[in-house]
């Protein structure tokens, strides 16, 4: 097994999507490791979108405090925050010097976001190197991504490989491991649930948020009694991603049988909140527990600058930032 290490960017309270396709899946794969993994919050990155000290802040809580009410197990995953590590932003200029301008300006995720952004800053064009130190720090082998992140892991093992040609061995060259295309999550009008979209549904909505937002998920004017298509139903496809194999063959039956809309969304209803609700409620009492919330951060911190300072010594001494006297 080999040394797993992702990051994710504070955007608030994440979504049913979110928990599914990257939430769950990343818990079970540190699980899953014989070795040490490695989660942290990239509050650096979303600094170069969010502009407000205490939204940047509250985002960064709202995330620890969620990975960590889904299960995340800090026995078995270091869990720290970005800018805990300051060897980070050092090893990120360190790479900027040995990487072309010109393939930065190639990034894909740089053009979109500077076709669409108002703040097109400089951090947003030097992302990617900050991204490759996030990794390179830690020696990590794999690090599972979404497609859009593809390119910034060639950008890691080519800026890697750049260093170590011109300037001795240093860095272990990272592999992305792109989720298999996780099921299709839609959102409450049937589109991929998705922020940008303005229909998802929070992972911890309290409970009668939540019958209301499933209560308004889109289905057709089908009346009860008529024979329904699950496979076209947002509905049923909410259902079948968290119910079990017999449980969705049953609400298939009843969708054939035509059911009415109401009856489906109840049944959609207590399934998701039979799920929900343990993970609602210790998302409460983390995220009100401060103090804790902060310890636990910092301990990650601890054990990721004890490897990230030994790292960055080298570096140091590779590329000649070094004493005077030995
Ligand atoms: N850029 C990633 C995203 O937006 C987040 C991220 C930052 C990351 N540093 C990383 C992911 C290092 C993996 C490894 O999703």
């Amino acid at each position: 097994m080999a040394r797993v290490l992702t990051g994710v960017q504070s955007t608030g309270t994440p979504h049913l999507g979110n928990l599914l396709g990257a939430i769950l899946p990343a818990i079970e794969l540190s699980k899953a490791s014989a070795d040490e993994s490695f989660l942290f919050i990239a509050d650096l990155h979303s600094l170069t979108q969010i502009k407000e000290g205490a939204t940047l802040r509250d985002n960064t809580r709202a995330t620890a405090a969620a990975w960590l009410a889904c299960g995340l197990d800090t026995e078995k995953t270091v869990f720290y925050r970005q800018s805990d590590v300051s060897q980070t932003t050092e090893l990120a200029w360190y790479l900027s010097c040995y990487f072309p301008y010109q393939r930065l300006t190639l990034a894909h995720s740089f053009k979109d976001k500077a076709g669409r952004l108002s703040d097109v800053n400089a951090g947003l064009f030097s992302y990617p190197m900050l991204m490759a130190a996030d990794i390179l720090l830690y020696d990590a082998e794999v690090v599972p991504v979404g497609k859009d992140q593809l390119q910034h892991l060639e950008m890691t093992r080519d800026v890697a490989t750049r260093f170590n040609n011109q300037m001795g061995e240093t860095f272990v060259l990272p592999q992305a491991s792109v989720q298999k295309e996780a099921q299709y999550i839609p959102g409450t009008d049937g589109q991929k649930m998705s922020k940008s979209y303005n229909n998802t549904i929070p992972i911890f909505t309290e409970e009668k948020a939540l019958l209301k937002m499933v209560r308004k998920i889109k289905t057709n004017s089908l009346e009860p009694g008529v024979p329904k298509d699950p496979d076209t139903c947002s509905v049923f496809k909410l259902y079948k991603a968290f119910a079990s194999k017999s449980e969705t063959e049953d609400l298939e039956l009843r969708y054939r049988a035509g059911i009415g809309w109401g009856d489906a969304k109840n049944i959609l209803f207590e399934r998701l909140n039979a799920d929900l609700r343990p993970l609602r409620e210790n998302y409460k009492e983390i995220i009100d527990d401060r103090a804790k919330l902060e310890t636990t951060l910092e301990e990650g911190a601890i054990k990721a600058r004890g490897i990230a300072s030994k790292l960055i010594e080298d570096v140091r001494h590779a590329v000649g930032i070094q004493s005077f006297v030995n």
